[in-house]
């Protein structure tokens, strides 16, 4: 934990979303342990660790999917119980899950209001569409035309659409679950770029991301997470071999003897010159 920072450092104000000692238990299975978080507005937290770390089940307690064993969750300083999916996007949080869901045969008009047609908007097919690129455009989305179908866009088209139709309630707080994943080098530029875009936007964003260059392009802090545990709290200045450290927990890996390897030989050639 070498780069802990000031828990108030992103700016001086009240964090939008803020996890107290958050455990998660699956039978004998202990998913998430003590876990204390907090989310400020215009703030990108970026969620990282190994498979079966816990950072599905962490998104999944805060999408109102899982409830929690026990510690609080506060929300714009009040403690709330997140007991439904309904009730997270009701306060403001909203979640584009791995899968996107979306669907294939639907347009891009009919996938962004997808269970949210009938109010304020009833069916106003054109109001609708008029919406849907007024937010598209907002975002700076590269998303041909609105009436294409889904089953036309690229992967980082579709992510786009599905980030756009996390921000149609207005929510406080963004999750992303692995965003770029599968995603080609331009594509996940882009989506990197919505990210910023929605940052800017004054949301509070939290992505979870197995690509560290995609975490630290984008991130404003990098919470670790292993065996259910927060191990660290780093900012993206942090080098590969400390967030690998908190990720596997161990210091000796791979990854550490070769940057020792290449710092060794960088050493050897200065002397030899
Ligand atoms: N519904 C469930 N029932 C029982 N155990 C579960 C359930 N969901 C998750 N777990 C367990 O909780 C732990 C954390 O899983 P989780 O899916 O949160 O990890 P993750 O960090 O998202 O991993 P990955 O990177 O593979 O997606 C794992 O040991 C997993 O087996
Ligand atoms: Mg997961």
């Amino acid at each position: 934990m070498s780069k802990q920072p000031d828990l108030g450092a992103v700016n001086g104000s009240q964090p939008i979303l803020q996890l107290r000692k958050v455990s998660k238990h699956f039978g004998a299975v202990s998913a998430l342990t003590d876990i204390d978080l907090e989310v400020h507005a215009g703030e990108v937290v970026a969620l990282v660790g190994d498979n079966g770390a816990g950072k599905s089940t962490l998104i999944k307690v805060l999408a109102g999917v899982h409830q929690p064993s026990s510690g609080s969750i506060e929300f714009a300083g009040r403690e709330v119980t997140l007991d439904s999916p309904g009730k997270a996007l009701e306060l403001g949080i909203a979640t584009v899950f791995q899968d996107l869901a979306l669907c294939e045969n639907l347009d891009v008009v009919a996938n962004l209001f997808l269970g949210h047609e009938l109010s304020p908007w009833q069916l106003d097919e054109v109001a609708m569409e008029v919406r849907a690129w007024t937010l598209l455009q907002e975002l700076a989305a590269r998303i041909p035309s609105v009436r294409e179908p889904i089953a036309s866009l690229s992967g980082g088209q579709r992510q786009t659409v599905a980030i756009a139709r996390s921000l149609l309630l207005n929510p406080k707080i963004v999750m992303l679950d692995e965003p770029t994943a599968a995603l080609g080098v331009a594509q996940t530029a882009e989506v990197l770029n919505l990210i910023e875009r929605v940052r800017a936007r004054g949301l509070g964003v939290i992505i979870i991301s197995h690509n560290m260059e995609d975490v630290r392009a984008v991130a404003d802090r990098i919470v670790v997470l292993r065996l259910g545990r927060n191990t660290g709290v780093f900012t993206p200045e942090a080098s590969n071999q400390e967030l690998v450290a908190a990720i596997t927990g161990a210091t000796e890996n791979a990854v550490s003897r070769r940057i020792q390897r290449k710092a060794q030989s960088v050493q050897s050639e200065v002397h030899s010159s």
